[in-house]
């Protein structure tokens, strides 16, 4: 079973062919990030009009390395949601056209659901499993029940964690996104115990019983830390480390929690697995912290492998696979979803 699948709902172009043997004929990625880097953040119509400029070209040359013709495919899935509802409709029109004209299937993925079924591309992880998914856009922690069953435990009230890293970074004067930036500046800092002390910082609602995340208070914290003083660029290189350092405990901690309310709804589940991904889960803290976790709780922590983390065609690939096999097809009046919640997968598959 061969499949197309074409995600545009940020700033990542992400076109594959995939088979149900694992294999990955091909992946390109096209990242817009330099389209979008002196806005300090990505603007949705610049981001549309960048995925329209590229996804015949990127279509075809993934057809080209796959080896074959659309009539070789079983299925065209695309990202229908949620995202940036410009983007999102530039690669579902695609993938829908490409279906109609050669009669194939089309499967709506939604791109939350892809991400949680990305690792069982990598390998044979049986359902249930526990994700925690930290992007830009997104911080979550679900039960992955079956295809198309999945349980939301916690989620944030406010900025994604990726967007603290990105929001606090930029206030450092670092480029966007700050994420990566973030990491190399606190790996500056060689005195860990010393930058919390002058930066404290602590897990937010850390005596709340409820797994939940909010990340705004810390982001104002960091603001707060600027505005006090002139900072040089040891002084940031700690605060940098001391925000990573509590970015960590408290995805750590909530991990923790949900690892434990899994034991209890799950008890008879062997070597149960904690799968991380997004794009933040490239933090080196924040894996050693999850690590951590995990094994205290006897799971196993797992992360697909980064290219696959990150917003790509592959993940909507296999989603489709998934999808197909499960019976999960679209119908081409399915409509581009801003918002989409897990909760709400029903509605679109039949
Ligand atoms: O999953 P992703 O590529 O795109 C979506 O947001 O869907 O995640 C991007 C996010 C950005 O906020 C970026 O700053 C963050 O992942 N990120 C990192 C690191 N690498 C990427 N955050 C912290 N440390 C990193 N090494
Ligand atoms: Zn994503």
């Amino acid at each position: 079973m061969n499949i197309l699948g074409i995600e545009t709902s940020c700033d990542e172009t992400g076109v594959a062919v995939i088979n149900d043997q694992r294999e990955v004929l091909s992946h390109l990625v096209l990242s817009q990030i330099k389209n979008h880097q002196i806005f300090g953040g990505v603007v949705p119509e610049i981001a549309a009009r960048a995925h329209l400029d590229h996804i015949d070209t990127l279509i075809k040359a993934a057809m080209d390395q796959a080896g074959i013709d659309f009539s070789q495919l079983d299925g065209v899935a695309a990202t229908c949601g949620p995202g940036l509802i410009g983007g999102v409709m530039v690669g579902m029109m695609a993938g829908k056209s490409i279906a109609l004209a050669h009669h194939k299937p089309f499967i709506a993925v939604n791109h939350l659901e892809a991400h949680a079924l990305t690792p069982r591309l990598i390998k044979d992880i049986p359902f249930p499993y526990l994700v925690l998914l930290v992007s830009g856009g997104h911080t979550q922690i679900l039960v992955a029940e079956n295809v198309g069953v999945y349980h939301l435990w916690a989620s944030t009230r406010d900025d994604a964690v990726g967007e603290c890293f990105d929001k606090s970074a930029k206030m450092m004067g670092l480029p966007y996104p700050g994420g990566p930036h973030l990491e190399q500046l606190a790996a500056r800092c060689k005195n860990l115990p010393a930058a919390k002390i002058k930066f404290p910082f602590s897990i937010p609602m850390i005596h709340s019983k409820e797994i939940e995340f909010s990340f705004s208070g810390l982001k104002t914290a960091v603001r707060n830390a600027i505005d006090a003083e002139p900072q040089s660029e040891e002084s940031l290189a700690q605060l940098a480390a001391s925000l990573q350092s509590v970015l960590s405990e408290t995805l750590a901690f909530r991990a923790g929690q949900a690892m434990k309310k899994f034991k209890a709804a799950y008890p008879d589940k062997q070597n149960p697995a904690l799968i991380v991904c997004g794009g933040v889960s490239a933090n080196q803290s924040i894996r050693a912290a999850l690590d951590k976790s995990a094994h205290e709780n006897s799971f196993e922590l797992s992360a697909p492998p980064l290219e696959y983390c990150t917003d790509n065609g592959a993940m909507i690939a296999w989603a489709g696979i998934e999808l197909l096999k499960s019976g999960k097809t679209a119908g081409l009046n399915m409509k581009a979803r801003p918002r989409w919640p897990l909760a709400e997968l029903k509605d679109n598959q039949s």
